[in-house]
């Protein structure tokens, strides 16, 4: 992928991401133009002649999620249409992956609608990272790659030296992020069990280990109104947690969820730029990099 036929087109969602792939891939970076008509549809412009080329395609789909996917769709197709060579869709965080099963009848399953989607406009290879659920990639027939960010995250936390750390998965479905975060951080994991009462709220129970005079880091792949997050750090620091940490992937942080942890007595919470945000101190450019390089 190195060398002068790879070129990066950079999506208004990832402009810092875009910029830090191209730069790790040593190839050049076209960001699209977007604008907006006066009904509010997307009109997306890249002014550079991507004929025979690897061109790829960075757009996240955080908020506004509609409008971040429609875009995305857009250009993958665009590139098509302009002759690249290969279509390389990079979607570090992809919209409606969390619904990616039918939990009661009659309901759409929009993870694998928006898989189709992609593969449809024109994508011949999708990378994502930290997808809610791999299986969720079985909706491609194209490539895919789903990458993980727990790695970068453990280094990012190793450095923050913190005292007995323990790394917890918010829930079951963590436990292997928190168990690849703690393998980098020399630290040990496990896992809180949750129930979720509804979207925004959760049961936490922290029963099977002592957390006391220990730096705990609660591990997700998304936190969203932070509702699981600031519960579990409730109890946690009840029980004599000494700090309590947050990292996730996907900083998705809806409305109030800084200050819902915050005052949940979180003192530090760490994410990466697959949504770019205040938060976001560890990049996935390297991972995505090593992928195509
Ligand atoms: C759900 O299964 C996800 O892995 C996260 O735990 C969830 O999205 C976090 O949501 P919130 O921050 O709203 O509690």
């Amino acid at each position: 992928m190195r060398g002068p036929m790879a070129l990066v087109i950079g999506g208004s969602a990832s402009p810092l991401l875009s910029l830090r792939l191209s730069r790790a891939l040593r190839c050049g970076l076209v960001r699209t133009e977007v604008r907006r008509f006066p009904d509010g549809e997307i009109y997306v412009r890249v002014r550079r002649d991507v004929a025979g080329e690897r061109v790829i395609v960075v757009q996240s789909n955080g908020r506004s999620q509609n409008e971040n996917l429609i875009e995305l769709l857009l250009t993958l197709e665009l590139m098509k249409d302009m002759g690249a060579r290969e279509v390389v869709a990079v979607v570090p965080y992809m919209a409606y992956s969390r619904q990616d099963r039918r939990f009661t009848p009659g309901e759409a399953v929009s993870a694998k609608t928006v898989c189709r989607l992609i593969e449809c406009a024109g994508a011949d290879h999708f990378i994502t990272v930290d997808m809610h659920h791999r299986e969720t990639l079985q909706h491609f027939s194209i490539k895919s790659n789903d990458l993980t960010a727990a790695h970068a995250i453990g280094g990012y936390l190793k450095r923050l030296r913190l005292k007995r750390p323990l790394v917890l998965g918010a829930d079951r479905g963590a436990a292997e992020r928190a168990k690849n975060v703690a393998l980098e951080m020399g630290a040990d994991h496990d896992y809180i069990e949750k129930k979720r009462i509804s979207p925004e709220s959760v049961r936490v129970s922290v029963g099977g280990f002592d957390v006391r005079g220990r730096d705990v880091v609660i591990v997700d792949d998304i936190i969203s109104t932070g509702g699981t997050v600031a519960e579990s750090a409730r109890i946690l620091r009840k029980n004599g947690a000494r700090t309590v940490h947050a990292a996730c992937t996907h900083p998705v942080l809806v409305g109030n969820a800084m200050e819902k942890m915050r005052s949940a007595g979180v003192r530090r919470v760490i994410a990466t730029d697959t949504i770019e945000s205040d938060v976001s101190v560890v990049s996935v450019a390297p991972v995505v990099a090593g992928t195509l390089g």
